[in-house]
């Protein structure tokens, strides 16, 4: 996959200093404006979710929604939303998290998930990994099962894999 590698990353741009002093941001849209590169980052995503057996996709807010939704359609599944708290209008089920400084809570509707789903994760960036970890704990919860954690990117100097190891219960952690 040296081919898909490289037309990814050639389509991530690096922005230094943003959101603030000292960070790197990854900018992602060049690639969502790129079909080519799009279509073979959706393609991908969904040939894992074809490979852990997975029947529904989730997304997490807000780039995880823009990648994991054509995945879903691709892959013939149905696609969910986790949200930062207080934005679904049903019932919901919450995890917090810890952030550096303080904390954040994300949010999934209880109705869309049931003890015979397998869910694979998509997401743009794993960084520390508190984002997808709160998501594993939220899906357990639910009662479903967790096929794995897709995303396009691991900063691994911030050792988010291995914050999610026990979480996935053996599932896999696959970034592109
Ligand atoms: C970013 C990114 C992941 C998360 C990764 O989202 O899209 O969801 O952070 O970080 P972590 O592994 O340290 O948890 P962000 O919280 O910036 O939300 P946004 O996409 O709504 O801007």
């Amino acid at each position: 996959m040296a081919n898909l590698e490289e037309l990814l990353l050639s389509r991530i741009r690096d922005v230094a200093d943003y959101p603030e002093p000292g960070v790197m941001f990854k900018d992602i849209t060049p690639l969502l404006a790129d079909p080519a590169a799009f279509t073979a980052l959706t393609d991908a995503f969904a040939a894992i979710a074809e490979r852990t057996g997975a029947t529904k996709v989730v997304g997490l807010e807000a780039r995880g929604f823009i990648l994991g939704a054509p995945v879903a359609v691709r892959a013939g599944l149905g696609f969910i939303p986790v949200r930062k708290a207080g934005k679904l209008p049903g019932a919901t089920l919450g995890q917090a998290y810890d952030l550096e400084y303080g904390s954040a809570e994300i949010e999934v509707h209880a109705e869309d998930l049931s003890a015979d789903d397998r869910v694979l994760i998509v997401d743009d960036v794993l960084a520390t990994g508190g984002t997808a970890e709160a998501s594993i704990r939220l899906i357990h919860r639910a009662g479903a099962e967790v096929a794995g954690v897709a995303v396009l990117m691991e900063l691994s100097f911030l050792d988010g894999r291995a914050r999610l190891e026990a979480a996935l219960r053996g599932a896999p952690l696959e970034s592109l």
